[in-house]
């Protein structure tokens, strides 16, 4: 079972405790890296991967990293360094991808709206498989095939149609969804492919959304798929290849019962085992090949966004802790309601554990001129916070990092790599000035 927010836990030292990610002090750190900034445990992504592996590899299901989740170079070397596949949406991530040391044949290349000049990048790169999201994607890819007399593989995404209790902006196998297409479709693109010279059609892909608690959904879209591969097999279409996505849920708000010395101990979410035995379940017979993309549940719990409070700002009914982090270093709150677990890095005495401390409710806001940008609402939180403390967002390792953006020109946050007890910096902060470059003016050359 992985644990949330592994290798963080309070040491005392000098009148306070304060929190340690592995060997590292977030109070000595944040004393060097400006704050916002992301910070993640080495150890804790190892964990994660050992389990995922350990769930799926002996059931001979392969695993493909959903590199979206973060794709900051040192981590993606880490998951390459480990075996795994990786799964790419852009030029952008196979460029990534290649360059931390994937090879080009485990990469899946996934996404509705590949652009011609992003397929032919990866035909020529030799991308190991393509999931195909439409009729119109399939006809491009042929005709660069043909143009490079290149050999490719590809699986057509199917949309299952199954309802998934999720956040309605990470569904992404219901009706209407944009995503893959419908059952029906599938026959006329596997027609089309027969007359290919250069690409095969080897099996069908789906990725029915994100945050994913239960194996039911699973199992749904699996026996519909199921029938409709034993309908193509009976019309000579032999299906062998499986890609079921990924969506492993992760729980945000789980705030740890953190006591002194101790590691965080946090209730227990379904584990990759548990997704592992519903699919090989659901797929007794299966002689071909199973494939997941992961990306959430890798990365989720192996970092903490670090940020200082700016104002304990009184008001009614409820008073605000007001960040130095934004909407624009953490989007997950504005952009899915998302609440993470938020923790102070100082506890103000020796012996105090939060469990026991006087708590006040706080709204948690940050500096941008936005009403969204609020991480939560009626926190509770010790009521002796203070300006100038230290507070840390859990479970801010995936989809995180990578959405920060500059708005309000907002410097972009650095991201930190904890490995025992030494510190790795794997981003640098971008600052402003360095943004204002890219606004250099200059005239166009159009004729
Ligand atoms: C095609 C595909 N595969 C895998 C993933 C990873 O999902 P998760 O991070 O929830 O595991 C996504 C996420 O959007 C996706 O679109």
């Amino acid at each position: 079972m992985p644990k949330l927010t592994p290798h963080l836990r309070y040491l005392a030292h000098a009148q306070q405790q304060t929190l340690w990610l592995e060997n590292v002090s977030i109070q000595q750190l944040a004393s060097q890296v400006a704050t916002p900034f992301y910070c993640y445990s080495k150890a804790a992504l190892l964990n994660n991967i050992q389990d995922c592996k350990a769930a799926f590899e002996p059931n001979k299901i392969h695993i493909h990293y959903a590199m979206k989740a973060n794709s900051n170079l040192s981590l993606l070397r880490i998951v390459a360094e480990q075996g795994l596949g990786v799964d790419i949406v852009s030029i952008g991530e196979m460029r990534r991808a290649l360059s931390a040391g994937f090879r080009a044949q485990d990469i899946v290349f996934s996404g509705v709206g590949k652009t011609s000049a992003e397929l032919t990048a990866a035909v020529l790169a030799g991308v190991g498989q393509f999931n195909l999201e439409s009729k119109e994607e399939l006809a491009v890819l042929i005709s660069i095939t043909d143009k490079y007399q290149q050999q490719v593989s590809a699986l057509i995404r199917v949309n299952p149609e199954v309802i998934v209790d999720t956040h309605k902006n990470i569904t992404t196998g219901a009706k209407g969804n944009k995503f893959g297409v419908n059952f029906n479709a599938v026959l006329p693109m596997l027609e089309t492919a027969q007359h290919s010279a250069f690409l095969k059609i080897n099996g069908l892909a789906m990725h029915i959304g994100s945050q994913i608690h239960t194996t039911a959904p699973y199992l749904d879209a699996i026996a519909k798929i199921k029938i409709l591969i034993d309908k193509l097999n009976a019309r000579g279409y032999p299906l062998t290849q499986l890609d079921l996505g990924g969506g492993f849920g992760v729980h945000y708000q789980n705030h740890p019962q953190v006591t002194s010395n101790t590691e965080c101990s946090v209730p227990p979410h379904l584990a990759f085992n548990d997704f592992a035995n519903a699919i090989t379940s659901a797929l007794p017979d299966w002689q071909g090949r199973i494939s997941v993309e992961p990306g959430r549940s890798l990365m989720a719990n192996i970092g903490v966004m670090v940020s200082e409070i700016t104002y304990v700002k009184e008001s009614q009914p409820t008073s605000f802790i007001v960040l130095d982090a934004a909407m624009n270093d953490l989007m997950r709150p504005a952009l899915y309601q998302a609440t993470h677990a938020l923790i102070p890095v100082q506890l103000h005495s020796q012996t105090e554990v939060p469990s026991t401390t006087q708590l006040t409710n706080y709204d948690v806001v940050g500096p941008i001129c936005e009403s969204t940008d609020t991480f939560s609402k009626s926190t509770p939180l010790p009521s002796n916070v203070t300006a100038g403390d230290l507070m840390c967002f859990l479970y801010t390792g995936a989809y995180c990092a990578v959405m920060s953006n500059s708005y309000n020109s907002r410097p972009i946050a650095a991201e930190v790599l904890v490995d025992d007890a030494q510190a790795h910096m794997i981003r640098q902060a971008i600052s402003q000035d360095e943004l204002m470059e890219f606004e250099r003016h200059s005239a166009l050359n159009l004729r």
